[in-house]
């Protein structure tokens, strides 16, 4: 095994959300060492402007860059769609894998013939990267799209079940699967909405498969080791989580989203602009 193979695989998100797809990550690729970004200080991406989000998303990467890792991994679907060609420039020769290919092709797995309805924040809905990448793959199938900016508060607060996440969850579902002809496939096209899926499968109904692209993404990533013979084949040493602000919360809310305990000494605040 080459060193290179033992260093840390960056990911990099807007907040906790991406711990969803780190999860993944970690059941696909267990003998790899992950370095995890959130951009605490500065969430939500979902709200502000293409470029604004592009300009943080090359500053947080050049951060997770200084701890010499070996793949990038995008976690966030707002930074993938409105930054991934900037990253990919900036990061060269770094392989950079985004989330939004790896949902367009889980979304054309499930329903090849569509119709496939994304729900994602308002910035990547607005950019339409989820639109086209699915376009690219089923060209005639036909795509809803609703943004759902409440499910990112919603999913950092732990509101994830019950009558207020139910209610909410109607409001933007209800009409979204109401487009004729019915959507057969629902692609969570944020990394916050996997905390919401209960609720989210429960009012759309059985007959509506949900795609989450954090298994895709894992798998793009595997793939990518193999070819570039990255993997690391030996166990290695604890991950690390860099945040932007409030560490004890990220390690403590942190866990619904990563599915296991973070220790706080694995958490180091980082500033971004110094
Ligand atoms: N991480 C973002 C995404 O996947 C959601 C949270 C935000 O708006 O920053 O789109």
């Amino acid at each position: 095994m080459s060193v290179s193979n033992a260093r840390p695989i960056g990911i990099f998100d807007s907040g906790m959300g991406g711990l969803t797809v780190m999860r993944a990550l970690l059941a696909r690729l267990p003998k790899e060492r992950f370095i995890y970004l959130g951009d605490t200080a500065r969430l939500p991406y979902g709200t502000k402007s293409g470029d604004t989000v592009t300009r943080y998303a090359l500053q947080a990467t050049a951060a997770l860059m200084r701890h010499d890792v070996k793949l990038m991994v995008v976690a966030c679907n707002t930074a993938t769609a409105a930054a991934l060609p900037a990253l990919e420039e900036a990061l060269a020769p770094t392989p950079v894998v985004g989330v939004i290919d790896p949902g367009a092709e889980a979304a054309v797995a499930a329903a090849p013939q569509g119709p496939i309805a994304v729900i994602a924040t308002e910035g990547t809905v607005k950019g339409g990267a989820y639109r086209a990448a699915i376009r690219a793959r089923a060209p005639e199938a036909p795509i809803a799209q609703q943004a759902c900016p409440l499910f990112v508060p919603m999913a950092e607060e732990g509101l994830v079940d019950g009558e207020i996440a139910e209610a909410i969850a109607h409001r933007y579902l209800d009409p979204l699967l109401a487009t004729v002809p019915k959507p057969k496939c629902l692609v969570l096209g944020c990394t916050h909405f996997p905390a919401l899926k209960d609720v989210i499968a429960r009012v759309a109904g059985n007959e509506v498969v949900l795609v989450d692209s954090a298994a895709t993404t894992a798998d793009a990533v595997a793939m990518l080791l193999a070819e570039r013979n990255l993997a690391s084949r030996s166990a290695s040493g604890p991950h690390q989580f860099l945040v932007t602000d409030a560490p004890d919360r990220f390690a403590r809310v942190g866990e619904i989203f990563l599915g296991q305990p973070i220790d706080p000494g694995n958490v180091e605040l980082v500033d971004l602009q110094s």
